[in-house]
């Protein structure tokens, strides 16, 4: 990228990334409540974060909540692989980024959250595409959530 960021985001990952999620938006709603159904298998206590699960009577999956932020998780990184190939995204998206760093520092996210949330992204995605699934595919994608990723840890910082 510029300004000596040193990571490169290249065209054609740029393209992998708009052109699956292009496939996926199909299916989005199905796709969001798997997305988040595996990062509770994985960290069930990572339930407790979200305020509207915490007090909710209804099964998790069918909890209309749930949804809005699978769906933001998946656009925001797509998003940011648009930005990136213009540059960066903390430029051109602060006040987003901003805004995410505060509402993430105050739920309580932490770095093993966003792993786990890596890791289920990209098995969601294998899973809702595998006809176009490739090593390359799973780089772009996971470049494209780091680097967005990065940019919401750096505002996570409790204001001095
Ligand atoms: C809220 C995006 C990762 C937990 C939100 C909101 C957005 C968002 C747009 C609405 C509030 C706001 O706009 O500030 C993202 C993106 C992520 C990400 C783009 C990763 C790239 C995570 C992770 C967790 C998490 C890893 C924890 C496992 C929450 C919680 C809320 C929230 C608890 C408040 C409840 C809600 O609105 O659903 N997130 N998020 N987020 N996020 Fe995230």
């Amino acid at each position: 990228g510029s300004c000596g960021e040193g990571r490169v985001f290249t065209e054609e990952q740029e393209a992998l990334v708009i052109k699956s999620w292009s496939v996926m938006k199909k299916n989005a709603a199905d796709l969001a409540v798997k997305f988040f159904l595996k990062i509770f298998e994985i960290a069930p206590s990572a339930q407790k974060m979200f305020p509207f699960l915490r007090d909710s009577k209804v099964p998790l999956e069918q909890n209309p909540k749930l949804k809005p932020h699978a769906l933001n998780v998946f656009t925001l990184t797509c998003e940011s692989a648009v930005q990136l190939r213009k540059g960066g995204i903390s430029a051109a998206k602060e006040t987003t980024i901003k805004r995410l760093g505060a509402s993430h520092l105050k739920y309580g996210v932490l770095d093993e959250h966003f792993e786990v949330t890596k890791f289920a992204l990209l098995e969601t995605i294998k899973e809702g595409i595998p006809e176009m699934w490739s090593v390359e595919m799973k780089g772009a994608w996971a470049e494209a959530y780091d680097q967005l990723v990065s940019a919401i840890k750096a505002e996570m910082k409790p204001s001095s």
